[in-house]
């Protein structure tokens, strides 16, 4: 039997791998909400402009409505000869209200309805990431404000650099996740118009209201050229890569979980409720959620990239390639999402070991460039000759296997005959991260006013 939607033409029905290379209502029926929103309010139009009778449009709305309610309540049969969300719905309209249903389509063509529905789709999801990512920049924010004065190493190449605070660490993420929400908000307002009414390419002959049907879907107007309407999805490629990015971020985090975690570095635990155990080691707390918040991003840059070359050469206008932007998008934002709230879960639970991280902060000769500042401040050595002069008592106490505030003043004064017992105040730790005062810097006040400001502004 040829298809019942566009078989006119056709004498025979597709072969059975033809119909399995092609349907794609296995992964586009999580369009059905916005299928039917943006059928409703194309309805609802076409009655306003004298294009269709109100009783049909009304008819139309009402058989919608049902079928929002069979798909919700799971009793609804999707049908792969049916090929997609956009015929299984009108298939099913077809069947409850009969003739008005093919009224529904007048004006419109799948092109301008899928890119419709999709822009809805995306634009929801933007919005409940959105959500979840203020929750996570609030949940990083009151850990911080709660450690901003706890000292841990700061690194660079992952060597002990300077002392900075488990806060100021936790308030970099606050910031980058601050841009990836930017990211999402900007793609959001870029996508926010409307193709429906751009039928197959051309746009119709019938005097359709556009700015009617995208204000009832809260676009903020009509997009203004039909074959653009119907043959970009530049806008699944802008979120794809604002969440490749924020997944990124979301990586190093974990990343840095991962290797706070180890024993060997023991400078955070995480919870019982964010580790796992091992069927044959009884010793072992794995950070299995970490490790997959570390590696899902693969799914994410994937879907990008495999986006865009769906996309690369393609000409003009709508062509079938264009369904391929669905199921690597739909898997992309979901695993997001799961990251981002795997993410605050092992934030809110986690632990940092007070004492280690104040002990790993002093080691390493963390405060020698405290010490060449000293030098320049006090003594007024240029910065290259403080930097040397530190690098020969950062030697000599290595030499010694000590800490530099171990060494004597004598023995300073060896290496630098003018250095006072006044150096002793910038050596430590706590001394250190509370003079690091320029705006930005680690400075546990800086550290809690940050804080406070994300958290007041997260509301
Ligand atoms: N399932 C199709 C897609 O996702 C809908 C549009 C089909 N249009 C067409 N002319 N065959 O792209």
């Amino acid at each position: 039997m040829s298809n019942k939607m566009w078989g006119g033409r056709f004498e025979t029905g597709p072969a059975a791998i033809m119909e399995e290379i092609n349907a794609s209502i296995g992964f586009d029926q999580r369009l059905y909400a916005q299928d039917i929103a943006g059928s409703k309010a194309h309805a609802t139009m076409l009655a306003t402009q004298g294009i269709i009778e109100a009783s049909d449009a009304e008819k139309i709305v009402a058989g919608l409505d049902t079928i929002l309610s069979e798909i919700e309540a799971g009793s609804f049969t999707f049908q792969r000869a049916l090929e997609d969300i956009h015929m299984n719905v009108e298939s099913r309209l077809a069947g409850l209200i009969g003739s008005p249903a093919g009224r529904l389509h007048t004006a419109r063509s799948r092109n301008d309805q899928v890119a419709t529905d999709f822009r809805l789709y995306v634009r929801d999801t933007i919005d409940t990431l959105d959500i979840q990512l203020a929750d996570l920049q609030r949940a990083l924010a009151e850990k911080a404000l709660a450690h901003a004065a706890t000292v841990m190493p700061g690194f660079t190449h992952l060597q002990t650099a300077q002392p900075v605070t488990f806060g100021h660490h936790l308030m970099a993420y606050v910031e980058m996740l601050g841009r990836d929400r930017g990211r999402f908000t900007d793609a959001r307002a870029r996508l926010n118009e409307c193709p429906l009414g751009a039928a197959a390419l051309a746009g119709t002959s019938f005097p359709i209201d556009r700015f009617a049907t995208a204000k009832a879907l809260g676009f903020d107007c009509p997009t203004a050229n039909s074959l653009d309407s119907v043959s970009d999805r530049d806008f699944v490629l802008e979120t794809l890569s604002s969440a490749a990015i924020c997944a990124m971020h979301l990586s190093r985090f974990a990343e840095e979980v991962v290797i706070w975690t180890s024993p060997l570095v023991a400078l955070l635990k995480l919870s019982d409720r964010f580790t796992t155990g091992s069927s044959i080691m009884p010793q072992k707390r794995n950070p299995d959620a970490a490790e997959l918040v570390r590696a899902k991003i693969g799914r994410i840059a994937g879907a990008f990239s495999g986006l865009l070359m769906v996309m690369k050469g393609l000409a003009l206008a709508y062509a079938k390639d264009m369904q391929e932007d669905k199921e690597g998008a739909f898997d992309a934002l979901s695993t997001l999402s799961l990251m981002i709230a795997a993410t605050a879960g092992m934030v809110r639970d986690a632990v940092p070991d007070k004492a280690k991280m104040k002990a790993a902060a002093g080691s390493g000769y963390s405060t020698a460039t405290d010490l060449a500042d000293w030098l320049v401040r006090v003594l007024g050595l240029p910065f290259r000759e403080a930097h040397h002069v530190t690098g020969r008592i950062v030697a000599l106490a290595s030499g010694k296997g000590v800490a530099l505030h171990k060494l004597t003043l004598a023995e300073m004064q060896e290496i630098e005959p003018r250095i006072t017992q006044e150096v002793f105040g910038v050596l430590s730790v706590a001394k250190s991260v509370a003079s690091r005062v320029s705006y930005g810097g680690t400075a546990p006040k800086n550290v809690r006013a940050q804080a406070k400001r994300w958290l007041k502004q997260l509301g």
